[in-house]
């Protein structure tokens, strides 16, 4: 077990306290991460006290510690997963080799590229959200909204450790750079694409948190495969984060579905009784599962194909899910377009991560149809040639369904797929106030069936304005 450095300046699992160089380069880049949140984090409440958990171990018995806390004091540390004794690569070329400890010089590029594009999206999302707290449709969920900010802000830590701890200067710099890119600024931009679409509503907020962190899970038990074993590890204690935050948005929406589905059996118009209309519902969920679906870069991908021989990016749980770990032979059969045809298996790994990704997509989706049993109606996702903007089908028109349109029909039609300025202004118009009294909730959201860590579901979540 390693042992945990709790009350240092930034406490950690790593020995932080044994390698002083390291330690004072990391102590250099926290006044810089704390002037980014000051600036780019929770436009208000920072002075408030929020009641959140903050991880202090890795133990799969008790990781987190409840209490509360003002966001700039909150304790981001460096937490990898405990070392399997004699791991293995799992995968590619060098498959049943032991794991790296230091970076190989021949992936060192590479392997940065993957850690500086997965740490861009950490910040992004923060400053993506950073509006939502003065629409908030409870304290519950202001909560929620925080938890999920400050984990994705200890999440720029595990990989600014990495880039500190194993890349040198040049990974110092990537450091700096992961808090100078801003979300949506078209000067500096951040890295995907998805992560410079505005948030500005809780209705994104839960579609992003659902579709686009989920998009986070399956990156993450990737690069969990890794044959670099420091990221690894990382990665292997970011999961059982994330999977919090896919619950923020997979049960949030399901209680605006619920809200809907009430109306709906009742005979009543939803808008009428100030909740979400399904088709606007529909036209959210498809631009953001579009939006993630591109996160996972192009069907066919010689990029992808390098990274599995590499050893540096794998399939999710390839040990238990997979039989032949070379992937040198057989093809793997996707949508090509024109037809459904195997493709060299190496160069189809990012359609294999999509495909997982699908399906677990597809069950967030039945657990939201099931609220809504009785109203003859359901959501559905997209075809995912739909509204693509990278891979083979973007720059070609589709719609819902997957049938081919052209730009002419496909502009005509778009408002009836995807959110119009119109149903925008609808959404903007139900959240233009917050609710903080507790227990109290918006029109347009169901409570949830319980509160936090066993907490009333009126605790007092946020002490807005207390002294
Ligand atoms: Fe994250
Ligand atoms: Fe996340």
């Amino acid at each position: 077990m390693s042992s945990v450095e709790l009350h240092e300046k930034i406490p950690n699992n790593v020995h932080l306290s044994s390698d002083q160089r390291l330690k004072r380069a990391l102590e250099e880049w926290q006044p810089h991460f704390l002037a980014w949140w000051r600036e780019m984090g929770p436009d208000r409440f920072q002075e408030d006290a929020i009641y959140l958990r903050t991880a202090v171990s890795v133990d799969a018995s008790g990781w987190a510690h409840f209490d509360y806390v003002r966001m700039p004091e909150y304790r981001w540390g460096i937490f990898l997963a405990e070392p399997v004794p004699d791991r293995r690569i799992g995968f590619g070329n060098d498959f049943g080799k032991p794991v790296w400890q230091e970076v190989p010089g021949e992936h060192r590029n590479t392997l940065r590229r993957l850690i500086v594009t997965q740490g861009d999206t950490e910040p992004a999302s923060v400053e993506q959200q950073r509006r939502l707290g003065a629409t908030c449709p409870s304290l519950y969920d202001l909560r929620n909204l925080f938890q999920v900010n400050v984990e994705e802000g200890r999440h720029l830590w595990a990989m600014v450790y990495l880039l500190h701890t194993y890349f040198g200067r040049d990974g110092r710099e990537e450091a700096r750079g992961l808090l100078e890119r801003r979300s949506g600024n078209p000067d500096k931009p951040r890295i995907l694409g998805a992560f410079n679409e505005p948030i500005d509503d809780w209705l994104s907020f839960f579609m992003f948190t659902t579709f686009t962190d989920r998009d986070g899970k399956y990156q993450l038990l990737a690069l969990a495969e890794s044959g670099f074993d420091p990221l690894s590890r990382t990665c292997r204690f970011m999961l059982t984060e994330e999977a919090h935050h896919m619950f923020v948005g997979e049960s949030g929406m399901s209680r605006i579905v619920e809200r809907t589905a009430e109306c709906l059996r009742a005979g009543t118009e939803p808008r009428s009784a100030g909740a979400l209309d399904l088709a606007t519902i529909q036209k959210y969920l498809n631009s953001w599962y579009s939006l993630s679906l591109d996160l996972f870069g192009s069907e066919v991908s010689t990029n992808a194909a390098q990274f599995f021989g590499a050893g540096l990016k794998g399939r999710p749980r390839e040990e238990e899910r997979y039989e032949d770990h070379l992937a040198l032979e057989g093809g793997y059969e996707m949508d090509v377009y024109e037809a459904r045809k195997p493709i060299a298996l190496r160069s189809a790994m990012n359609e294999v991560l999509r495909d997982a990704y699908v399906e677990d997509c597809q069950k967030a989706l039945g657990r939201w149809n099931k609220r809504l049993v009785g109203t003859g109606a359901e959501l559905v996702l997209p075809s995912r040639r739909f509204h693509r903007g990278q891979g083979m089908f973007a720059g070609h028109f589709f719609d819902p369904a997957g049938h081919e349109l052209t730009e002419e029909e496909f502009a005509r039609r778009r408002d009836q797929w995807l959110p119009s300025e119109a149903d925008r202004a609808y959404v903007r118009s139900l959240m233009a106030h917050p609710v903080l009294e507790p227990g109290h909730f918006a029109s347009w959201i169901a409570p949830p069936p319980r509160g936090v860590n066993g907490q009333p579901i009126d605790f007092r979540y946020v002490r807005y304005n207390e002294q």
